[in-house]
């Protein structure tokens, strides 16, 4: 298992307390964030939603601490649906602080809202949020390397704001966040989701790079040479596999991408439990 630390992060001394940091991750921005956070809190490594779904206890590292943290991209103005399903089924506290970071291109929007009403149906609070400016990786041109470096310094330290804030229990949510077109939002986000299509040239090298990345297992690289690696049934539409194909084979039918990953995260990283399983059986 690579070393999950970022290089080169410095981090105030604080007071520390027992902390679970929970992370949905696509192309490495959100992971980065969390793998931040987490040396700033001095906490264990953040926990792969995806990846921690296949575990017998999704849940285990949350039981016992006194904060939990979800850190996430903001996907089509609101939290991703499979974070959302996460924090749904989770066993909640009512006397745990809990915070959501977001990381989004421009601007967030219904993600903060969205966990409180979770939460707070099942007697829990949204007590902390933030959200941190990232490259995007929705453009159509590949970000260049300048800024790219620029804005990762940026977020270094906003991160390390962020973790004085959560050691001190700050509480800084009180509903107040805009809660636009709500239920609109979640219906246009299924719709993608049922109607994605993918597109494979001929430069697909049939490495399985898409299959081990894919967050829903939605991807299977096949024998038949001919056969596209991708099946949409189950598909998030987080574009995590369009954006690590190596070989850029892979791209939406609809329009063509960009080619991004956080320059700090390695493919292997995202979702570690999932990686192993999807690349024994790509061997
Ligand atoms: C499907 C999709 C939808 C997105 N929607 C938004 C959005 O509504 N607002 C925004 O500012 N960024 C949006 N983004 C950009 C991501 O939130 C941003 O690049 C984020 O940092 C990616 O994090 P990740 O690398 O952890 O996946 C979207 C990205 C994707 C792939
Ligand atoms: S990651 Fe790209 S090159 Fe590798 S199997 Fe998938 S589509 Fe083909
Ligand atoms: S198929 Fe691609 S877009 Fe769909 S969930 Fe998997 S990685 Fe994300």
């Amino acid at each position: 298992m690579p070393p999950r630390q970022l290089p080169g992060m410095l981090c105030l001394p604080t007071m520390k307390t027992p902390c679970a940091l929970y992370y949905f991750s696509s192309t490495g921005n959100s992971l980065a964030v969390a793998l931040a956070l987490a040396q700033c809190l001095d906490a264990p490594d953040p926990v792969s939603i995806p990846g921690s779904l296949v575990l017998p206890d999704p849940y285990a590292a949350s039981r016992e601490v006194e904060k939990v943290g979800f850190v996430f991209p903001v996907h089509r103005a609101t939290l991703p649906e499979m974070a959302r399903g996460f924090i749904e089924q989770m066993p909640v506290r009512e006397d745990c602080y809990y915070f959501a970071i977001s990381t989004h291109t421009l601007f967030g929007m219904n993600e903060f809202w969205d966990i409180d009403e979770v939460l707070s149906a099942k007697g829990a609070l949204l007590n902390y949020a933030a959200a941190v400016r990232m490259t995007g990786n929705v453009g159509l041109l590949n970000p260049d390397f300048r800024s790219v470096e620029r804005r990762q310094h940026l977020m270094e330290a906003q991160i390390a704001e962020i973790a004085e804030a959560i050691n001190n229990r700050q509480e800084n949510y009180f509903r107040r966040s805009v809660k636009l077109l709500g239920r609109l939002v979640r219906t246009f986000t299924e719709q993608r989701r049922n109607s994605i299509r993918f597109r494979v040239d001929e430069r697909c090298t049939r490495c399985g790079v898409c299959a081990a990345v894919c967050p829903a297992q939605n991807i299977s690289v096949g024998i038949d040479a001919s056969q596209a690696p991708v099946r949409s049934d189950k598909c998030e539409a987080c574009l995590a596999c369009v954006h690590w194909c190596p070989a850029g084979a892979l791209s939406t039918a609809t329009r063509l991408h960009q080619h991004y990953h956080h320059p700090q995260i390695r493919p292997e990283q995202l979702n570690p439990e999932r990686f192993n399983h999807e690349t024994s059986d790509i061997a």
